[in-house]
């Protein structure tokens, strides 16, 4: 006899890409007081391939199903990692999802950083927030690759010191090389760092514009005073990769949900190469 579930289980993956794979929460790590990382096994068979950039529909059974990007490095051994901010009902069931709990998982979906070609690139990361978040497997991919000639920059902006995600990473990246500078929008009396936008933080790193290629996740706001900054200080569009968001369904370009003008975040991106075009696109919108 054949059951509705030997079938889901005998569908080749990627012909089903409506059909959440079931994952248990194999750890759960809170960062901040509304933000938390889970650590995702798949229950049968091996954990999905990714590249850093992309993202996963996940689902909190009986919620709903939300964009999540992968947190994780690509190739690190182990479950992989999503990270998850509170802002709804489903991000709110995801946040507390308790270790041992099993939630869909849908992916990988869209565009990556595209860091294997960076080799003798300087990368600039420039993170707001949780945008952290889908850029941390580029940033350990980039500092943990042999061979590599470029420097690698972090920049991260947090609104108080208590916000600030991955401190662990942090060190870890300073410690292997990267040149790791934070700022927040308003301290407390223990910080003795930066105080002010992200942006305050470019003129402060020293990279050749000419050979450099920027990396850029936060609010879109945040986004674009960053583009502008790393414009006067001389880096091309073209060299300025940004990840958008927008309400998803479907994740794979059936539903028009994320449709920005022309493009399907789902499908076109999320990670965009700048440009005039997509800086009218974002630009529309915040008016
Ligand atoms: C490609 C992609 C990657 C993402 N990666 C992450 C991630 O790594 N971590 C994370 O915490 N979140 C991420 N998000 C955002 C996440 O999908 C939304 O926060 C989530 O859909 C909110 O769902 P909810 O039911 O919890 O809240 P809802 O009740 O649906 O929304 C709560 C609030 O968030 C706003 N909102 C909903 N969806 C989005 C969205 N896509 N973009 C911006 N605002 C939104 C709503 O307007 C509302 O104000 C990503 C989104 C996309 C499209
Ligand atoms: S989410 Fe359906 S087309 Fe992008």
């Amino acid at each position: 006899m054949c059951t509705d579930a030997m079938l889901l289980t005998e569908v080749e993956p990627s012909l089903r890409p409506l059909t959440p794979a079931t994952y248990r929460v194999v750890a759960r790590r809170v960062e901040t007081d509304d933000v938390v990382t889970l650590s995702l096994e798949a229950i049968s068979g091996s954990n999905l391939q990714f590249r850093p950039g992309q993202f996963n529909m996940l689902t909190a059974f009986g919620v709903g199903e939300v964009a999540i990007s992968i947190s994780s490095a690509p190739g690190a051994p182990g479950p992989i990692e999503h990270t998850v901010r509170n802002v709804g009902a489903v991000t709110n069931a995801l946040c507390n999802a308790a270790v041992g709990s099993v939630v869909g998982v849908r992916g990988p979906f869209g565009t990556d950083w595209g860091v294997d070609d960076l080799d003798d690139s300087d990368v600039v990361i420039v993170a707001g927030g949780i945008g952290l978040a889908p850029l941390r497997g580029a940033i350990s991919y980039l500092v943990d690759k042999p061979g590599r000639t470029g420097k690698v920059f972090v920049l991260v902006g947090a609104r108080e010191p208590d916000q600030i995600t991955f401190p662990d990473d942090l060190e870890r990246w300073e410690r292997d090389g990267a040149i790791v500078k934070i700022t927040v929008d308003v301290a407390d009396a223990g910080w003795k760092g930066a105080i002010g936008v992200v942006t305050t933080l470019l003129p402060t790193v020293d990279f050749d514009p000419a050979r450099t290629v920027a990396l850029v996740c936060g609010p879109e706001i945040m986004m674009r005073f960053t583009v502008r900054g790393l414009a006067d200080l001389g880096v091309a569009y073209g060299s300025i990769r940004v990840s958008l968001e927008r309400n998803m369904q479907c994740g794979v370009g059936w539903c028009g949900h994320c449709q920005l003008g022309p493009l399907l975040i789902c499908r076109d991106g999320p990670v965009f190469a700048y440009s005039e075009s997509l800086e009218r696109l974002i630009s529309e919108r915040e008016r």
